[in-house]
């Protein structure tokens, strides 16, 4: 079958790759779409260290084709949204409503497919951009079947990041201002997010103008071009909030943007870090501006509980309140994977998303 494989040198498409069948509380899941996140490019250029060879891809959406035993929340031919998370629902932490930070679903990446007689990794629990992959019961969360694929496939990272940053880990409350600098895949979802929560002001800041439209359609109601040589934008954010944001949302793994968002808090504001900067990055801030009740928060995959915030996400999208098909700039067939991630890296789309035939 067809993949994206990274190799440790570069990522290229396969069509040899195998997937093992379905073990006990596993699922296998014939891929229809999936969205190309930041992330995944991230594996490739070394920001996010992960051994290799690798099956790429962590956001998708798919049929099941068959279940392990034990499996009974889903069936052969259930449309599902994938989640990323393989967490074990035994421990503390799963039991107390926080299965992101369940320690068995971070840093142990399985090996479910081979090609040539080598095992691969799978990436993130999940690796979507294959024909079929193997993930964890608890990863696959039945949908609706009249969700388009190519939307649904978003849900499993950009809408759980973003939206799930701002609604469980910031809890932004009506009337709150809100900066959300960089408006990718991520950044969109986040301000949408915003809006859904009923915060007054919401700007977005971005180095690509052409991202303004976008950024505003998905709910900016100010938009900052980050690109311009004397753009401050920090000043330029305190123009329209002059005591600063209630909520700073760092979207693109800059440590220099990672500062901007703690410079632009009001007091009691809390800058929530998104964006993935290269491993062992440091960064620095002015104490005596933090005892004013300012809070620097990271956030693993918006604190999602996907099961249930899945579900949630769906009702919106059918109520027309999220969105999720403007999401998707263009469809690529997975053949043309080095096309999707060149518009990606460039800012062409909103987000890049691969169909599977
Ligand atoms: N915390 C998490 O769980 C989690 C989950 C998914 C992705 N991420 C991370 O979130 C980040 C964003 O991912 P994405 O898929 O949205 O990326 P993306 O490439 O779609 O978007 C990045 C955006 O940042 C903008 N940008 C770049 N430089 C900028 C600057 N100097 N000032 C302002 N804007 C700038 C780009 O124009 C683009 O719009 C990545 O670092 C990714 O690894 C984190
Ligand atoms: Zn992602
Ligand atoms: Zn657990």
């Amino acid at each position: 079958m067809k993949g994206v494989i990274f190799d440790g040198e570069r990522p290229r498409v396969v069509d040899d790759l195998e997937v093992r069948d379905p073990g006990p509380g596993e699922v296998l899941v014939g891929i229809r779409a999936a969205g190309l996140c930041h992330s995944d490019l991230s594996v490739v250029d070394g920001t996010i260290p992960f051994p290799v060879p690798v099956v790429l891809g962590h956001e998708g959406a798919g049929v099941v084709e068959a279940v392990g035993a034990g499996v009974g929340h889903v069936a052969p031919g259930d449309h599902v949204a994938l989640s990323t998370l393989a967490n074990c629902g035994a421990c503390a932490e799963c039991d107390r409503g926080r299965p992101t930070m369940c320690r068995k679903a971070i840093g142990m990446p399985g090996r479910p497919f081979r090609r040539g007689g080598a095992e691969l990794f799978n990436f993130a629990s999940n690796s979507a951009f294959a024909e079929r992959t193997v993930v964890k019961a608890v990863q696959a969360v039945k949908i609706a079947e009249d969700i388009p694929p190519t939307s649904a496939a978003l849900l499993g990272c950009g809408v759980l990041t973003g939206v799930g940053a701002v609604l469980n880990r910031a809890r932004v409350d009506r009337g709150d201002s809100v900066v959300v600098i960089g408006t990718g895949g991520i950044g969109l979802n986040v301000l949408q997010g915003a809006r859904i929560a009923g915060a007054s002001a919401i700007v977005a800041v971005d180095a690509n103008p052409a991202k303004e439209a976008v950024a505003r359609q998905f709910g900016a109601t100010h938009f900052i071009d980050a690109s311009a040589a004397d753009t401050d934008s920090v000043k330029a954010v305190k123009e329209i909030l002059p005591t600063g944001a209630d909520h700073a949302f760092e979207c693109v793994g800059s440590t220099r943007l990672i500062r901007q968002a703690i410079d632009l808090l009001d007091r009691h504001g809390q800058a929530v870090l998104l964006g993935v900067p290269p491993a062992g990055a440091e960064a620095s801030f002015v104490v005596s501006s933090m005892y004013l009740d300012k809070s620097i928060l990271g956030c693993r995959y918006g604190s999602s509980r996907p099961q249930r915030d899945i579900a949630l996400y769906a009702r919106l999208y059918r109520e027309g309140r999220l969105l999720l098909d403007e999401l998707v700039t263009t469809v690529y067939p997975v053949e043309d994977f080095a096309k999707a991630a060149d518009d990606a890296h460039h800012g062409r789309v909103a987000r890049a998303v691969l169909t599977f035939a």
